[in-house]
């Protein structure tokens, strides 16, 4: 077995084994029903699969274009504008990536600079704290209030300073399952006006919106559309996130920078699937419905939960629950987490690590993309703790 024996600085000190895969590999060596990472434990649709293996049966096998398949730019640019009224031009500012978690770190890469500051919300998806800090940026954290999870927006001004290069929001927010209104993207809007700050907007979630609330992209309004990098992901609405396929959009001057990084980073994402994509996409219940589906996924959870000790936070959008464990133990939420998934088999994710210093709360994620018989389970045994 090969070793290196020389000095190595790690340009990622911090980071080890995520708490998914440590969670995840936990459930299954005991058994236990997984809760814990974001992923559907049911397959994707029919149809979708077979238009892939059409296009490979087709022969679309070699590099696509490097921006993306032109049809599937236009499918993403069409849905965008109906549904958020922004017009992004197809040869431009659309970009289809390997994922949404490569979309963020290829705008990191694009924008930052060491001892650039990119803020973000705490608790944040942990993908973007390594994001800014390997290109030598710094992370600037801003607390989401507890337990509301709202955004206070004169902290967010106290933290803007003319090192200030990006902001990364994300709504719905993972793990938070808080949602921005169309007054937060106002305040955002107003904040940013005399800045040059760039917003990375995380909108994988964009389509899981509950009870009857619209998703606020900043493609709504114009000025934060105008300074701003949208990143979706068709791992989440289409349930295939081992396909690691997304899209960015950002005006022409942003995208051209970005795409300078994204040919030498990756230089496409896979051609057959674009195709896919492409023609699923014109099936729009499939994503209109989407928030149907997990808002019924949420309520049978919630139902299931009835009478337990846990006490469930609002998930307004994704595919998370959180609860609240105060009545149950005086535990660390990384402790609890693993006994229960040791002793009780449910495996879900402490809140806290999505914090750099973690505060004393006691919150815990579900997952609810699951099976009504997963889902059943899970909460059975949580209202027996
Ligand atoms: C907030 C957020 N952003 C990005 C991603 C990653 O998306 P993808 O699998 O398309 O890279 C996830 C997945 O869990 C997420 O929750």
């Amino acid at each position: 077995m090969p070793s290196y024996s020389r000095p190595l600085v790690s340009k990622l000190p911090r980071v080890g084994t995520t708490i998914f895969t440590v969670m995840s590999r936990l459930a299954q060596e005991h058994g236990a029903i997984n809760l814990s990472q974001g992923f559907p434990d049911f397959d994707c649709a029919p149809a979708l699969r077979a238009l892939v293996t059409k296009y490979i049966n087709a022969g679309l096998n070699q590099y696509p274009p490097m921006a993306g398949v032109p049809r599937l730019r236009e499918a993403v640019a069409e849905k965008v504008e109906r549904l958020y009224g922004a017009a992004y031009d197809v040869e431009h500012e659309v970009t289809i990536v390997p994922g949404a978690t490569y979309g963020i770190y290829t705008a990191m890469a694009t924008l930052v600079r060491p001892g650039d500051e990119v803020m973000l919300f705490e608790p944040a998806y942990d993908s973007y704290a390594p994001a800014v800090e390997v290109h030598g940026g710094v992370p600037v954290y801003v607390q989401l209030t507890y337990p509301d999870y709202a955004i206070d927006w004169q902290a967010v001004q106290r933290a803007i300073t003319p090192r200030t290069r990006a902001i990364i929001i994300n709504t719905p927010n993972n793990p938070t399952a808080s949602v921005f209104s169309a007054e937060d993207m106002r305040m955002l809007d107003g904040l940013l006006r005399d800045t040059d700050v760039v917003v990375v907007s995380d909108e994988v979630y964009e389509h899981i919106v509950f009870d009857g609330h619209q998703h606020q992209s900043v493609a709504r309004i114009p000025g934060l559309a105008d300074r701003s990098f949208i990143v979706s992901s068709f791992g989440k609405t289409y349930h295939v996130t081992g396909w690691k396929m997304g899209y960015v959009l950002a005006p022409r001057e942003l995208m051209a920078e970005f795409r300078k990084v994204h040919q030498f980073n990756v230089f496409v994402a896979n051609g057959p699937i674009q195709h896919a994509l492409a023609e699923y996409m014109q099936d729009r219940d499939a994503y209109l419905s989407l928030a149907a589906f997990y808002q019924r996924k949420r309520d049978f959870f919630l139902k299931a939960l009835a009478g337990s000790r846990f006490v469930p936070l609002p998930s307004r959008g994704t595919f998370f629950q959180n609860l609240r464990y105060d009545a149950v133990s005086d535990e660390r939420d990384t402790d609890l987490a693993v006994r229960l998934t040791r002793e009780h088999g449910v495996a879900s994710i402490p809140v806290s690590v999505f914090y750099r210093e973690p505060p004393a709360h006691k919150v815990l994620r579900f997952c609810f993309a699951k099976s009504e018989d997963t889902l059943a389970r899970g909460a059975e045994i949580l209202s027996r703790i």
